[in-house]
């Protein structure tokens, strides 16, 4: 089989990129390691930057979006006993965030493709790429036990963290950064009414705590736990009483609770690597970078490298120019770094760390007390959290 671009991954950054070039007249094709239905059953974030909107949009795969998605035009911290507003909107002159589900997304961007007639391969087994360091790259795969090759003009490693692409880069051409943070988030989906109509961030002496939602009769809640803790250790009831104890007394009066659609505990940590391009393979999304989703900001991020690296395959097709995929790497770190610094900080800031001193803790409500009490600093906020341009 041959194709112009071979994607790897069908995740919302290998689903986005190929809707991109099919929208351009690029055919590309998807090589998942999973199924369908597992791919779309995994539980993910929900907030959507303006551009991430955009892109959709710009594909005409938005339509459920704007209908079932909610804009928000704020948020709130909550530290102190006390809720503090950031008015997103009024600090941006009028962006917002749209809060929507990732497998609601990714399961519209796959429709979309199956209409398009798209090709994704799924349940593909020991998926590689290969010899992407000269002119004529290609994906192998095994199918049913079948051995298959797919040849192309270019390869994009949309696989994820854990995937193979990063991992095929040649070991003296790429550099990684990491931290990990010494807590884990955990998570539960309901099917009862949010707490709050606009997400709320909760800072206080016991952890981290976050009020989301999916729709006005799903929420989704996450409290900051241990490294060492198991999901059998955490009954529904126990959710709800931690959380309750992570928030002012008139948000624990209001919470609603009821039994869980899902539970589980996902680590925190910030990783990038350089560079993003190995020869005629890209990296995109969350095989090139990871953040603690404080910030909201992977999916977003994998939409960002998205277009970035959409534009500059379709200006090599069209113009034969490969100015854009020369700069794609520099370009897409640039806003990655920048999304990675927001992530970090809000983490920082929010979250109970067990080693830090008093004067540090007495640092982070001083950070907090400024930053609501100051038009710039929240403006500060505001933008990262809505966006920052491409
Ligand atoms: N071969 C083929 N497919 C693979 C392989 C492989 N070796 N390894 C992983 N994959 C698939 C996974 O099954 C998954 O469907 O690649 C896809 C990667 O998708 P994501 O992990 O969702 O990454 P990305 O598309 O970059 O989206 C980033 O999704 O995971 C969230 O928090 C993340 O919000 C961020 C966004
Ligand atoms: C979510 O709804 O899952 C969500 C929202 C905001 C975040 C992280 C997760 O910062």
């Amino acid at each position: 089989m041959r194709t112009q671009v071979a994607i790897i991954g069908s995740g919302p950054a290998g689903l986005l990129l190929g809707q991109l070039l099919h929208k351009a007249g690029i055919d590309a094709v998807i090589v998942e390691r999973r199924s369908r239905d597992h791919v779309l059953s995994r539980i993910r974030a929900g907030v959507l930057e303006s551009g991430t909107v955009g892109l959709l949009d710009a594909i005409g795969a938005s339509a459920r979006l704007h209908e079932e998605g909610l804009r928000h035009d704020g948020v709130e911290l909550l530290f102190g006993g006390r809720r503090h507003r950031i008015d997103l909107s009024r600090l941006t002159g009028g962006r917002h965030v749209t809060v929507y589900g990732q497998t609601q997304m990714t399961r519209d961007l796959m429709d979309h493709r199956a209409a398009s007639g798209g090709v994704t391969v799924y349940e593909a087994d020991d998926v590689e790429p290969r010899d992407f360091d000269g002119g004529k790259p290609f994906v192998s795969y095994r199918k049913g036990g079948v051995a298959h090759r797919l040849d192309c003009d270019f390869i994009a490693g949309c696989d994820g963290f854990h995937g193979v692409s990063r991992a095929s880069a040649p070991e003296n051409a790429i550099k990684t950064f990491e931290r990990v943070y010494p807590f884990g988030w955990l998570g539960i989906l309901a099917d009862v009414p949010p707490v709050s109509h606009e997400l709320i961030y909760a800072g206080e002496a016991r952890g981290f705590a976050l009020c989301s939602m999916r729709s006005a009769t799903r929420s989704r809640y996450y409290v900051q736990c241990g490294l060492d803790e198991r999901i059998e250790d955490w009954s529904d009831a126990r959710f709800w009483d931690e959380l309750r104890a992570r928030l002012d007394p008139a948000s624990a009066e209001a919470l609603v609770t009821g039994p869980s659609i899902e539970k589980s505990i996902a680590p925190l940590r910030s990783f990038v690597c350089e560079p993003m391009r190995f020869g005629r393979l890209f990296l995109a999304g969350d095989a090139a970078h990871i953040v603690p989703p404080t910030g909201a900001k992977g999916l977003n991020l994998a939409a960002g490298d998205v277009h970035y690296l959409s534009q500059a395959l379709i200006e090599h097709f069209r113009e034969g120019s490969d100015a854009g995929l020369d700069a794609y790497s520099a370009r897409a770190l640039a806003r990655v770094w920048k999304a990675e610094r927001f992530s970090w900080h809000l983490t920082s800031l929010m979250h109970h760390f067990p080693e830090n001193s008093p004067f540090e803790q007495r640092m982070q409500r001083a950070e907090l007390d400024y930053l609501v009490s100051s038009d710039h600093a929240m403006a500060a906020l505001a933008e990262n959290y809505v966006g920052l341009p491409y």
